[in-house]
C-alpha cells in the first residue's frame, strides 16, 4: 500500500505543491513511482482555470474509478484547485474517491492518507471518504523546503499563496484564497538548501510575484519587498540564474526594472501577461492597467535590458470583444514582438465577475483568433530564434532530450529550448553552445570546446 503516483495539472505552483507533497510522504516512507500501474495510490493535483483542465481530471478519475471497482484497495485523491473548487460535490459524480484535499492543505495529505489505509487494514467497512478543504491561518508557513532524491537542475520555490486580485474572469482568488507571503528568511533557506544540492536556477513562484509581501514588509531604501528578496537570492553562491512568474504591471516599477540592470543572475527573460490589447477588455477583466502602461514597462525593461526576451499570456473571446477589440491585441501582440505566449480561449468559471456575461463570443471565433495569433507567434519565435544561429550562449543542462541517442535539453538565459548531442555529466552545468539550427520552439547546436571565443555572461563552471 505503499506505491503513489502523483499526476499534476495546471500551473508551476501546482507542480511544486505536488514535489512538496511527494517530499512529505518520501519521508513517511512511501516510494513515489512514474506511472499509474504502479501505484496504490493514486493522487491527482488539479487545476480549475479553465473548465477543460477540470474535465481532464474528472476524465482520469473516472478511468481510475474503474480500477478501484476492482481492486477495492486502490486509493484515489484529487487535491488542489479543483478540489477546493468543487470540493464534496464531487462524490456526487465520482463517489469512488477517498480523498479530497484543498489547496491550503496539502501538508495533510500524509495523515489522511495513513488514516484511510490505517482503516482500510482494519476489516471494517469501507472508511468514508476524506475532504478536507477548510481554509488554515498561515498555510503558507508550511510551505517547507523539500529536499528531493534526484538533482534538481532548475526548482521551483512558492515564495506566497493566494491572489488579492479581481480579475473577473478567473477562479484562482477562490482555490488559493487570499495573499499570503512566506517569511523571506525561509525562502532563503530553502535557496540555500537547493544550491547545496546542485540546484543552479530557480524560478519563484507568485500569483503576482513582484507583490510578494507587500503588505507584510516594508519598503527598504525605496526597494519594494520583492526587489529585496530578488537581492537576497542573488547572493547565493550556487545559484546562477534567477526567474520569476507571474509579474502584474501593477507594481512593476522602477527599483524592479533597474533590478536588470545591476543583477546580473537575473536572466534576461520575463513572462508578462498582457490578457488583451484592447483597453475596454483589460477595463471589462478588471486588469487595472492600459495597454500603453504595460507596453511602456516593457520599453522599458528593453532599455535596460536590450536582449530581452519577452512571452506573455493572452485569452481569446473575453465577452464582449468585437473584431476590433481582437485587432488591438493582435496589432499589440505583433508590434510588442513576444518570443513565447500562452494563448488562452476564454472559458466561463463559476462564481466570477464575468460569470454573469456568459460566453457571447463563438467557439469558432475563439478559434479563429486563436489561431491568429498562433501563427504570428510562429513566425516571431523562429525569426528570434534564427538570429541566434551561429552566436554562442551559455546554457544550463537540465537532461536528457525526449528523443535521440544523447540528445540533452538545455536552456539559453532568455529561455530558448536547446538540444545538443552531449554526455550526462553535462547535467547541471552551464556550458557555451554554438547553435547551427533553429525551429520556432527550439535552437540546435554543439559544445563549445574550452578555449573557443564565448564571452560568458555568466561563470562557466565546467569545460567539455
Ligand atoms: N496570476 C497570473 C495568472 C495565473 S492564471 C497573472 O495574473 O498573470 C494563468 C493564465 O490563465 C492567465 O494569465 C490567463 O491568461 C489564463 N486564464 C485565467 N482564467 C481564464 C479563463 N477563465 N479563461 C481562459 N483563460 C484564463
Ligand atoms: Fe487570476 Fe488575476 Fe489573480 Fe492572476 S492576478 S491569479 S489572473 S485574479
Ligand atoms: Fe490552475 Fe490553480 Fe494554477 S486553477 S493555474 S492550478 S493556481
Amino acid at each position: 500500500m505503499n506505491r503513489v503516483y502523483i499526476k499534476t495539472y495546471g500551473c508551476q505552483m501546482n507542480e511544486r505543491d505536488s514535489e512538496a507533497v511527494a517530499a512529505m510522504l518520501r519521508g513517511k516512507g512511501y516510494s513515489i513511482v512514474d506511472n499509474e500501474q504502479e501505484a496504490d495510490v493514486v493522487l491527482l493535483n488539479t487545476c480549475s482555470v479553465r473548465d477543460q483542465a477540470e474535465q481532464k481530471a474528472i476524465g482520469k478519475a473516472g478511468h481510475l474509478a474503474k480500477r478501484k471497482r476492482k481492486d477495492p484497495n486502490f486509493i484515489i485523491g484529487v487535491m488542489g484547485c479543483m478540489a477546493q473548487n468543487r470540493g464534496s460535490e464531487l462524490l456526487d459524480r465520482l463517489p469512488d474517491l477517498d480523498l479530497i484535499i484543498g489547496t491550503q492543505k496539502f501538508h495533510r495529505v500524509p495523515d489522511h492518507l495513513s488514516n484511510l489505509i490505517a482503516t482500510m487494514q482494519g476489516q471494517g467497512p469501507r472508511p468514508h471518504s476524506i475532504v478536507d478543504l477548510e481554509e488554515e491561518a498561515d498555510s503558507q508557513n508550511t510551505i517547507k523546503s523539500h529536499t528531493s532524491d534526484t538533482l534538481q537542475v532548475t526548482a521551483f520555490v512558492s515564495i506566497m499563496q493566494g491572489c488579492n486580485m479581481k480579475c473577473s474572469y478567473c477562479i484562482v482568488p477562490k482555490t488559493r484564497g487570499a495573499e499570503r507571503a512566506r517569511p523571506m528568511g525561509e525562502i532563503i533557506t530553502e535557496i540555500k538548501e537547493l544550491a547545496a544540492n546542485g540546484t543552479r536556477e530557480v524560478t519563484l513562484l507568485g500569483q503576482i510575484v513582484n507583490q510578494y509581501g507587500i503588505r507584510e514588509f516594508p519598503f527598504v531604501d525605496q526597494k519594494s519587498p520583492f526587489v529585496q528578496l530578488l537581492e537576497k537570492v542573488h547572493e547565493i553562491e550556487g545559484i546562477d540564474r534567477i526567474r520569476f512568474t507571474s509579474p502584474h504591471p501593477v507594481g512593476f516599477k522602477d527599483d524592479l526594472i533597474e533590478c536588470y540592470g545591476r543583477l546580473p543572475k537575473l536572466v534576461e527573460y520575463l513572462h508578462f501577461p498582457m490578457q488583451s490589447g484592447s483597453n475596454r477588455i483589460l477595463k471589462a477583466m478588471r486588469r487595472p492597467y492600459s495597454i500603453e502602461k504595460f507596453r511602456e514597462i516593457i520599453g522599458k525593461l528593453r532599455t535596460v535590458r536590450p536582449d530581452m526576451y519577452i512571452s506573455t499570456d493572452i485569452i481569446v473571446g473575453f465577452p464582449g470583444e468585437t473584431e476590433a477589440d481582437f485587432e488591438l491585441t493582435r496589432r499589440h501582440f505583433e508590434e510588442i514582438g513576444f518570443d513565447m505566449a500562452y494563448l488562452f480561449k476564454y472559458s466561463v468559471r463559476p462564481d466570477t465577475t464575468a460569470e454573469p456575461l456568459g460566453d457571447p463570443v463563438t467557439k469558432e471565433q475563439k478559434e479563429e483568433r486563436n489561431q491568429i495569433l498562433l501563427d504570428i507567434l510562429a513566425k516571431q519565435s523562429l525569426a528570434r530564434n534564427e538570429t541566434l544561429i551561429g552566436t554562442v550562449e551559455h546554457v544550463l543542462f537540465e537532461g536528457p532530450a525526449k528523443k535521440g541517442d544523447n540528445m540533452f535539453l538545455g536552456r539559453t538565459p532568455g529561455n530558448r529550448v536547446v538540444l545538443v548531442k552531449a554526455s550526462r555529466r553535462l547535467i547541471g552545468q552551464i556550458v557555451p553552445v554554438r547553435f547551427n539550427r533553429a525551429t520556432a520552439s527550439t535552437l540546435f547546436g554543439e559544445l563549445v570546446l574550452e578555449g573557443v571565443e564565448a564571452e560568458p555572461k555568466q561563470s562557466v563552471s565546467t569545460t567539455v
